[in-house]
């Protein structure tokens, strides 16, 4: 692809294939380049991939070159993670980080190591990243942060190894039910066993519940059935089965699932508690529950009180709980918005610190700058508002929230 004025050329193996009007993507001086190489509906089909990809600058300018930062960051007595450290029994605080931002953005790794104790890879654990090929691993940019993660004692809550989504094609492509589950035994053996020791806690079912009202009296308990490879081929012993092999492969690691949509009553969270406590009975080695806690919509936004009732059901059964993947979009009213995205995360928070079993609180992200409900797919992408930093990594009324609920508890 070469800028000609206002116009790009795409080239593709020496051949022409057109042009594209140019929007202005050079206007702020950063470049975010993206590729997409799903093959689409057909499964039989491979996709591409890509295998060099090279910038030059036109001569007079020049381009940056990003080398290994220094990744242990220097730490504060004011943050998030030193009043954790005084919650009085282990209390992690958390964000999902994301390795392009850690090598590129220096204000971002200084927040990251110092704000948090524990990190959730957003995307770098996924199947689809670590294992895009039958028995071919890729642990390079899961292995960056596992180091970020030690340089700054941080621990890493691994993220995910049983999921619907963000699976390459190739898992997706095999229906013989007995080879489906060795696909499954097997990533988990692989993964689990290469990171044994080096992280603390697993996600390994994450989303298992159903968005299908059909679920919840079709006599599948409420799990996501069509959708799921895993229950397709196995039923509900895919989630039995999954957490013994993680046990297996990494028996000190804490396990957990993980969901959405179960922080407020109703039959998802009913369907959910009955799972924990099948997989109990089973002696099914599970530790903890995360709840996802997304906002996205104002029916997500629930009493903390009904939150903490869920959270001491867990208890009851033995079973720890976490609050996972927080945010909270802040909408059209900017000032409101700050209001209520402080609100509600003070509130989950102080639950947590409330609760002993509840032992970490995360968000999904920290800084609006690389949220993942920014919408990128209109020119220029417009930011994401629903993390405790904006898009400027100045902490907003939120984090302040979370500083005093640790204060106050
Ligand atoms: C999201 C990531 O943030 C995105 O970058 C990616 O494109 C899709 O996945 N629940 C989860 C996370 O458990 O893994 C999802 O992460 C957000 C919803």
């Amino acid at each position: 692809m070469s800028s000609i004025g206002d116009t790009f050329r795409v080239k593709a193996d020496g051949r022409r294939l057109g042009t594209v009007q140019d929007p202005g993507v050079f206007a702020e001086g950063a470049v975010w380049f993206g590729l997409e190489a799903d093959a689409g509906e057909d499964e039989r089909r491979e996709g591409w991939r890509l295998t060099q990809l090279t910038a030059r600058a036109e001569s007079g300018d020049s381009l940056r070159v990003i080398k290994a930062p220094q990744l242990r960051q220097e730490q504060s007595d004011d943050s998030l993670r030193a009043r954790a450290a005084d919650v009085g029994r282990p209390f992690d605080i958390g964000a999902a980080l994301a390795e392009n931002p850690l090598l590129t953005d220096s204000r971002y790794r200084a927040l990251a190591g110092s704000q948090f104790s524990m990190l959730t890879p957003e995307n770098a654990f996924k199947p689809q990243f670590l294992h895009p090929r039958r028995g071919v691993y890729d642990f390079r940019d899961a292995d960056l942060l596992v180091r970020f993660a030690r340089a700054n004692d941080m621990k890493v809550h691994a993220h995910t190894l049983v999921w619907h989504e963000a699976l390459p094609t190739w898992m997706r492509e095999n229906d013989d039910p007995e080879e489906v589950r060795r696909t499954m035994l097997r990533h988990i053996a692989t993964v689990a066993g290469h990171f044994k020791g080096k992280v603390a806690e697993w996600d390994v079912v994450n989303e298992p519940m159903s968005d299908d009202e059909k679920s919840y009296t079709n006599g599948d308990r409420g799990l996501r059935s069509e959708q799921s490879p895993w229950f397709e081929a196995m039923g509900e012993e895919y989630i039995d089965e999954a957490f013994r092999a993680a046990h297996r492969a990494d028996p000190k690691a804490r396990l957990f699932l993980n969901e959405y949509g179960v922080e407020e009553e109703g039959e998802r969270w009913d369907a959910l508690y009955d799972l924990v406590e099948r997989l109990k009975e089973r002696g099914v080695p599970i530790d903890g529950v995360g709840f996802q806690n997304h906002e996205y919509a104002p029916g997500d936004r629930i009493d903390p009180e009904t939150f903490r009732s869920h959270v001491r059901d867990l208890a009851e059964l033995g079973i720890q709980a976490r609050v996972s993947e927080m945010d909270v979009p802040i909408g059209e009213d900017e000032e409101d918005g700050q209001q209520t995205q402080a609100d509600e995360m003070a509130g989950k928070l102080r639950v947590c610190l409330e609760e002993p079993n509840c032992t970490s609180f995360s968000t999904w992200g920290f800084t609006d700058r690389y949220g993942s409900t920014a919408d990128t797919k209109i020119y220029p992408p417009r930011t994401a508002d629903s993390l405790p930093w904006d898009a400027a990594l100045r902490p907003k009324l939120a984090y302040e929230r979370l500083l005093e609920a640790f204060d106050e508890a």
